[in-house]
């Protein structure tokens, strides 16, 4: 099973943003979007083996997105978008620590994704042979410092994927891929 942390830092939208125009009337939640179709989204289908939990920093809102959330969502962003605003009107309030203790189990590896990371060649067999791994990264914006003390605490291992700054979507797809190479 895998478990995936989206960590925003920017401001929680309004749950009636506008689906028109919503890059900017949205405060960036296509970032979000994108961030879902990447972790749910094959080439066939849903992926039945991802949670993707969405915190909000600043509100402390969890949207938590499952497999079954996306039946009948078409995946294309506006879709998408339409489903995180539903959510974001009832969204359960909890601190991050919180978070971690109720959805985390202790036997899941805990990645941190930051260029500030060592290299996920590392951890790879590590990352295989456990019953499951747990993902942590940022959005548009790096991952505050008290969220990353929180995750330095809590086992999180950092890892890098390259050399490079990439999009959060792309963080997850690759991701996806490595773990799915596990079993080969
Ligand atoms: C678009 S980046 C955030 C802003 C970016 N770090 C910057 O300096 O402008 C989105 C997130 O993807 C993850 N990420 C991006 N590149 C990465 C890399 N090379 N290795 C590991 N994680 C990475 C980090 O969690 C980062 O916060």
């Amino acid at each position: 099973m895998r478990r995936v942390f989206l960590l925003i830092h920017s401001p929680t939208p309004s749950p009636e943003f506008p689906l028109k125009g919503y890059a900017s009337g949205s405060r960036r939640f296509d970032v979000v979007a994108r961030v879902v179709l990447a972790a749910f989204h094959t080439g066939k289908g849903v992926r039945s083996d991802t949670e993707l939990y969405v915190y909000l920093s600043d509100s402390g809102k969890t949207l938590t997105l499952r497999p079954s959330s996306f039946r009948g969502v078409e995946p294309r962003e506006a879709e998408v978008l339409s489903t995180l605003r539903d959510m974001l009107k009832d969204a359960s309030i909890l601190d991050f620590s919180q978070l971690l203790d109720r959805v985390v189990p202790r036997n899941y590896v805990r990645l941190y994704l930051t260029e500030k990371g060592s290299s996920v060649g590392e951890v790879l067999g590590e990352i295989c042979r456990a019953p499951g791994v747990v993902v942590a990264l940022g959005g548009k914006e790096d991952v505050p410092p008290d969220i990353e003390r929180v995750l330095d605490s809590t086992g999180f291992l950092a890892v890098s994927i390259g050399p490079r700054s990439y999009l959060s979507s792309h963080c997850v797809a690759f991701i996806h891929m490595v773990l799915d190479g596990c079993g080969s």
